[in-house]
């Protein structure tokens, strides 16, 4: 396989000159740069491969493999070389964050980017793609707690270099499932840099330790080998990697024969990145920003079960139009009623038959829709779960039923996971980072700052989040404090009616952080009526991005709008689509997200489509 690679880049940079002018040669319409990190672990042999394959698929596309060896100034100049060979889109999987982090900004100003695995600092890039390493720590935990159980234990865990993000994110997740279990002891925590042959070595020379554990946790299935090497002649000691890649040595084999007890499927992102980067270069509708794909704790048993189950869902492709229910919150908002649109027209166009309810800002009302969702007998049901607690019930109802559950634009809080298949979501925290963001950039200048929020409806994810990161910003100001907070339900009305109170209650107010635009509008007309400057006596922040924010920002009477995008129909309709035709969905998709002050309002007006 790398000699495959090393030709392909070796003709590739022979052929330079053919390269830079292969818009002449009418057989290569796409050409996409592939920043690898280093060819040294099969994790990123299979990535490629599964690139290179994926590729094939598509007429008129080229890939460009570059290996940096593991060294970030390598992968560096190998962005720098494959930017210059005339790329059209580049992927890179980063040898580290930071220090990769200025190349692929660079780039970003020439190609887009697609990041996979490990995410970069910032948001110069154009799709991130990896999976959630805190939770397949969390997985592996969970599964170390379940064997020990309640009898003392100890656990011996082998990471990868610990410097890199995933081994802290999956060292950090393991930990949280291992809280609240005193009988179980982290025995050892040793760094074999992600290979077999240092984690055999290391389990050699630590026998000790490792012979006296009750289970082992190795951060890769090849580490994992490595150790079950060492350990050979000993008694049996349960091992779980990660990884699960096929093939001879791959995790699902080494699970299959006994060697491992149970693997973490971690998707490379490979096939993935080609589909998505196709979409950017045909420059289609919906493009999210981030991707987390599922990862799934297999052992013997379950590769059995699962191998039954995806029979089935071959089965299921077959035959009629699929049918998705939806139930959607309520006509609170303008950004609602964008969404409800984006959702009905983008079934219409992908030819998904759609069952649409909506609940009126009602929990039971939701509940009923789903049931009824679910007596139907549709293949999936998405819903904007109104509030983020209450939903195990009917959730488990749709588990029974065998039909998957797709939470769009809010999450929720179950007990089990795994109740919702997948996550169609903005970043909520981050929204109201970057309205704190902004403010404290806007009032730099300024001695003490008062705020008031109108936060949105109680207990819903958006309103939990935006006030959680707008506080964790501001709160590192000294200059700033929130002075009052209330909700407004993310309603126009209950905005304006907040607003007058606090204008009542405060004889100082400098700014106002409303979690949606609708109520900032409110707060808009409740200070006009105070004789008042909305934008200038009081500036105002509000999230959504909706294009009566804008109109209020080219006036001058709302200073920013953090954008949350509503369109996500396209991106549900390929869930459903995606689904019914066997694809495995991702556990999470993030929406792309900008930030819009008011000197930016009227150029941008124009192009707002909600
Ligand atoms: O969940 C998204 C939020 O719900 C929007 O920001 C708000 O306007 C809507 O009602």
């Amino acid at each position: 396989m790398k000699k495959i690679f090393f030709t392909t880049l070796l003709a590739a940079l022979l052929f330079f000159p053919f390269l830079g002018c292969r818009k002449e040669h009418t057989d290569i319409e796409f050409l996409i740069g592939v920043a690898q990190a280093n060819l040294s672990e099969p994790w990123r042999e299979v990535m490629n491969a599964e690139i290179q394959n994926t590729a094939h698929s598509y007429s008129g596309v080229r890939v460009v493999f570059t290996n940096a060896a593991d060294n970030w100034e390598r992968q560096t100049a190998d962005i720098d070389k494959l930017i210059r060979l005339g790329i059209d889109l580049l992927i890179v999987s980063p040898v580290e964050s930071r220090e990769i982090t200025p190349a692929i900004r660079t780039a970003h100003k020439e190609v887009p980017v697609i990041v996979i695995d490990k995410a970069i600092e910032g948001y110069d890039y154009t799709l991130f793609i990896g999976v959630d390493n805190d939770l397949v720590g969390r997985q592996a935990g969970r599964y170390v707690c379940e064997y020990i159980g309640k009898e003392p234990g100890r656990v011996v865990e082998v990471t990868g270099s610990s410097e890199s993000l995933p081994v802290i994110e999956r060292k950090a997740g393991f930990r949280k499932a291992l809280d609240g279990f005193p009988n179980i002891e982290l025995a050892g925590s040793f760094d074999a840099a992600w290979h077999r042959d240092q984690a055999e070595d290391l389990a050699r020379q630590e026998r000790d330790v490792f012979t006296r554990a009750s289970i082992i946790f190795a951060h890769n299935d090849a580490m994992a080998l490595g150790i079950y090497r060492a350990l050979a002649g000993e008694k049996h000691i349960p091992i779980i990697g990660i990884d699960g890649l096929t093939g001879p040595e791959g995790g699902l084999a080494l699970v299959e024969s006994g060697i491992l007890d149970a693997t973490i499927i971690c998707p490379t992102g490979g096939k993935e990145a080609v589909h998505r980067a196709m979409d950017i270069l045909q420059k289609r509708d919906g493009l999210p920003k981030k991707i987390f794909l599922r990862s799934s704790l297999v052992t013997r048993q379950i590769l059995q079960e699962n191998h039954d189950q995806s029979l089935r869902q071959s089965v299921r492709s077959s035959g009629k139009p699929p049918t998705l229910g939806f139930a959607q919150t309520g006509r609170e908002s303008a950004w609602r009623e964008a969404n409800t649109k984006s959702i009905i027209s983008a079934a219409k166009q992908s030819g998904v038959e759609l069952l649409f309810e909506n609940a009126e800002l009602n929990q039971q009302k939701q509940i009923d829709a789903i049931r009824s969702f679910i007596d139907a007998g549709v293949d999936v049901i998405a819903f904007s779960p109104l509030v983020s607690t209450g939903w195990d019930e009917v959730l488990e109802e749709a588990r029974r039923a065998g039909i998957p559950v797709i939470c769009s634009d809010r999450t929720v809080k179950v007990a089990d996971e795994t109740l919702v298949t997948t996550y169609l979501v903005a970043d909520f925290i981050e929204e109201g980072r970057r309205a704190a963001q902004w403010l404290l950039e806007e009032t730099a200048e300024k001695e003490k700052i008062c705020i008031v929020e109108i936060a949105g409806l109680p207990g819903s994810t958006p309103a939990i989040d935006r006030q959680k990161g707008f506080a964790d910003v501001i709160n590192r100001s000294a200059r700033h404090s929130i002075i009052d907070s209330e909700s407004g339900d993310f309603i126009g009305n209950l905005g304006y009616e907040v607003m007058k109170q606090f204008l009542k209650r405060h004889s100082k107010i400098d700014a106002v952080y409303a979690h949606n635009d609708d109520m900032a509008l409110g707060a808009v007309r409740a200070i006009e009526e105070a004789g008042l400057k909305p934008g200038s006596d009081i500036l105002l922040v509000s999230i959504d991005g909706v294009k009566a924010a804008f109109q209020a920002m080219k006036k001058g009477k709302l200073n920013c709008s953090v954008e949350c995008s509503p369109l996500l129909g396209p991106q549900l309709m390929k869930a459903v689509l995606d689904y019914v035709h066997g694809e495995e969905l991702p556990l999470r998709i993030n929406t792309e997200e900008g930030v819009f002050p008011r000197e930016l309002a009227k150029e941008y007006l124009p192009s707002r489509q909600y």
